[in-house]
């Protein structure tokens, strides 16, 4: 198999906002629905806040690897390392092992500003909102990444608003 690619999945508002006190600002069901299908069965790599945030639960079908400067973080289900690198060079084994082909790098803040650098594929679900929040994503940068699909989802019944779903990859993979 190629190599494994590193792929980034954030829900974005206009501002730049992914989080408030610990949790999303919004409620996306058709964005949830999407998440689980495009992540299931991938290895998935995120910060123990995000952990903390769904629950110190692992999501079904998914290896979680949890990265974490504490040494007494350890959680059922997880596998937990002490650094970005730790954990996407576990997660690629991972995903070998499985026979996938990408790893997903789910969040929060502090993971992706530092994943992005990495990351080969960012699938960018842009919330039409401007809200308030705690937490960002840094704004993609077109002369690093391009978008080569995008989607305008309108709000379903159990969505706060509106979306526009979008895949950009690393110009020079
Ligand atoms: N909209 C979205 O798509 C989306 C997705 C995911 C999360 N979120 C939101 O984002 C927020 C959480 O993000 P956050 O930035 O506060 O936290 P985070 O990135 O989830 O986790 C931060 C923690 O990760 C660990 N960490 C980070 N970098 C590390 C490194 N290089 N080496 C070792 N450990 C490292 C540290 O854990 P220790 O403190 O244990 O050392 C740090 O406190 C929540 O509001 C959540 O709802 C939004």
């Amino acid at each position: 198999m190629g190599r494994i690619k590193i792929t980034i999945i954030v829900a974005v508002s206009e501002n730049g906002v992914i989080g408030r006190d610990g949790d999303m600002p919004w409620r996306l069901s058709t964005d949830l629905k999407r998440f689980r299908a495009l992540s299931m069965g991938k290895p998935l790599v995120m910060g123990r806040k995000t952990f903390e945030s769904v629950g110190s639960k692992p999501l079904p079908g998914r290896p979680h690897v949890i990265v974490s400067r504490s040494h007494s973080f350890d959680m059922p289900g997880v596998e937990t390392v002490g650094s970005l690198g730790a954990a996407l060079e576990r997660a690629t084994a991972l995903a070998e092992q499985s026979g996938v082909d990408e790893v997903c790098v789910v969040g929060g803040g502090e993971i992706y500003r530092q994943a992005i650098d990495l990351a080969d594929v960012l699938h960018v679900t842009h919330v039409e909102t401007v809200v308030d929040g705690d937490t960002t994503f840094p704004p993609v940068d077109p002369g690093i990444f391009e978008c080569i699909a995008e989607t305008r989802i309108p709000a379903g019944e159990k969505d706060n608003y509106p979306t526009r779903y979008a895949i950009y990859r690393r110009r020079d993979a």
